[in-house]
């Protein structure tokens, strides 16, 4: 009686270790901070010495598992220009990324469906830098509108995130 009464303790407390054990392992690896979605990507960032919100996006970045080669420069309407980034389209830094320009704070689920669909366009912009967007602060304030543009300076809604 009373070994039987041991045995169930024993596999109540393996039962609750291996559950435990299990749930350790899935919490630990999605950190939603660091969602590696753009594991071993190559990424080129253009940005002014002055920008703090541009260096957060390059950890952000790093975090998502980019390489980033950051370039400082005092001249970002040249870099905006050479990526023809359009005027009503501009944001702080300029990322190229796989031949994409990826312009401003652009989440990085939107960075992959660009670089996994591989569209028929030179860049996306998120314009402005909105509020809660990767290395701003804040909270989101309605969506992302990010659209899409050509170096002729033609631009189209991409997607609203
Ligand atoms: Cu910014
Ligand atoms: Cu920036």
């Amino acid at each position: 009686m009373i070994k039987s009464y041991q045995k169930k303790y024993v596999i109540i407390c393996v039962l609750t270790f291996v559950v435990g054990f299990v749930l350790f392992i899935a919490t630990t690896n999605q950190s939603p901070s660091n969602n590696n979605l753009l594991a071993g990507k190559n990424a080129v960032v253009y940005r002014s010495v002055t920008c703090g919100c541009c260096a957060n996006f390059i950890k952000y970045l790093r975090k998502a598992g980019v390489q980033v080669e950051e370039k400082l420069t005092e001249n970002m309407a040249t870099i905006k220009q050479q990526f023809g980034v359009p005027d009503n389209l501009k944001s702080c830094h300029t990322t190229r990324i796989e031949n994409y320009t990826v312009e401003g704070h652009i989440p990085s689920e939107v960075i992959q469906k660009l670089l996994t669909e591989k569209p028929d366009i030179d860049g996306i912009a998120l314009p402005g830098m909105p509020s809660g967007s990767p290395g701003m602060p804040g909270g989101k304030i309605g969506t992302f509108d990010i659209s899409s543009f050509n170096a002729d300076g033609t631009s189209l809604p991409y997607l609203s995130f």
